[in-house]
């Protein structure tokens, strides 16, 4: 078992969340293999420790598309973050915000861009799908570039949705969905007073704003399912480069060839993820597909790496592996579920203090030290 404050507030989030909420972010798709390998394979890349560096000066600070990072994290898109904590969204960009990391919001976030940008100091960025609807494309990107969001990251690997039977078992969609999610309400009842109650619309913000009318929880799962677009292609990405002028990252690049094409493609950035495992099951951890895309695309664009990453040390991994910077999900999701703002940005303190023993203990005084040779290889 791993021990780590994800796991604690795991357990934390476990208690009060009402389960078709805790099994919707814990969860992935078919059998979960690749969810566990996403774990497994990163704590078995080993750290090489070196001793007597004078390592009392660290910088963990890094720059991505001209804004700086206080290390190299940004909270990644999840769906449904409202649903999480009263007006979640909110509550876990104000904890990046004052750590100095970005906050990504997901197109299927539960408050709208409108009520998050505007309470944070730092820009925003925006996470998008490739929809059916062109029209609500369109729409989002410019409320997006009016909020002052700067950097758009662009989902790929959902073209279909995987297959998440936790969801059907536990009452997020199957059978009597919303009648059994009424019940585990009434016997969560901190999460149903303050959420449920207080933590009000519970809307897909981003929708209803351009639509005009709520787009409920009920709607979640049927609208993914039938917004998602099979047809996509490397041209609907430049209709999105010809009216995004701003960073584009390409989120769900797993293959070398794959990541040459975003390059050719004129991507700012990509994201090596298999979405957390809640995908297409089986396919290689973030951690083992990472190194070859690094050796092929490295310097050409940012990479991003997420899916798996639990620590600080998970940090340091993927950036040794050729990530310049990651994305945290469902680590930071069990600190809002349990804590709220605070518990993010206690979890993101953590990540921080591990980040620097990792480095003084691999002899890397800055981000840029951080490569192959601080691993040892077998
Ligand atoms: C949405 O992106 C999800 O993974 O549920």
């Amino acid at each position: 078992m791993i021990i780590s404050a994800s796991t604690d507030y795991r357990k934390a989030a476990q208690a009060k969340l009402p389960p078709f909420l805790f099994h919707y972010i814990d969860g992935g798709s078919y059998g979960e293999h690749t969810l566990k390998r996403n774990t497994q394979d990163l704590a078995e890349v080993a750290l090489r420790q070196r001793v007597l560096n004078n390592m009392s000066d660290l910088n963990l600070e890094t720059e991505i598309f001209g804004e700086k990072l206080a290390m190299p994290i940004a909270l990644a898109p999840v769906g449904l973050t409202g649903m999480y904590a009263r007006r979640g969204e909110v509550q876990a960009a104000k904890a990046a915000d004052n750590k100095g990391l970005p906050f990504i919001m997901s197109t299927v976030s539960v408050c709208p861009i409108e009520e998050v940008a505007p309470a944070i100091k730092r820009p925003m960025w925006f996470q998008l799908y490739v929809l059916k609807d062109r029209g609500f494309m369109k729409n989002v990107l410019e409320r997006a570039k009016a909020a002052g969001v700067t950097t758009l990251v662009f989902t790929v690997d959902m073209p279909v949705p995987g297959a998440r039977y936790r969801d059907m078992h536990s009452g997020m969609s199957g059978p009597n969905a919303a009648f059994r999610r009424i019940v585990q309400s009434v016997f969560h009842p901190q999460w149903a007073f303050d959420v449920g109650l207080f933590g009000k619309p519970h809307d897909l913000g981003n929708i209803s704003t351009y639509r005009g009318e709520p787009t409920k929880l009920e709607d979640y799962i049927g609208w993914l399912g039938d917004n998602f677009d099979p047809s996509i292609s490397w041209k609907d990405l430049e209709w999105i480069r010809d009216i995004w002028d701003g960073p584009m990252v390409i989120k769900g690049i797993l293959d070398v060839q794959d990541a040459k094409d975003a390059v050719s493609f004129g991507a700012d950035g990509i994201v090596v993820s298999n979405h957390g495992g809640r995908q297409l099951d089986g396919v290689l951890s973030s951690t083992k597909a990472l190194p070859a895309i690094a050796d092929e695309v490295k310097g050409s664009l940012k990479i991003f790496a997420d899916s798996g990453i639990r620590t600080g040390l998970d940090v340091v991994r993927m950036l040794a592996l050729g990530a310049d910077c990651t994305l945290l999900g469902r680590s930071f999701i069990y600190a809002l579920a349990a804590q709220g703002q605070s518990g993010v940005e206690n979890i993101l303190d953590l990540y921080e203090k591990e980040m620097r023993v990792a480095m003084t203990l691999t002899g890397a005084k800055t981000i840029n030290d951080l490569n192959r040779d601080s691993l040892v290889h077998f």
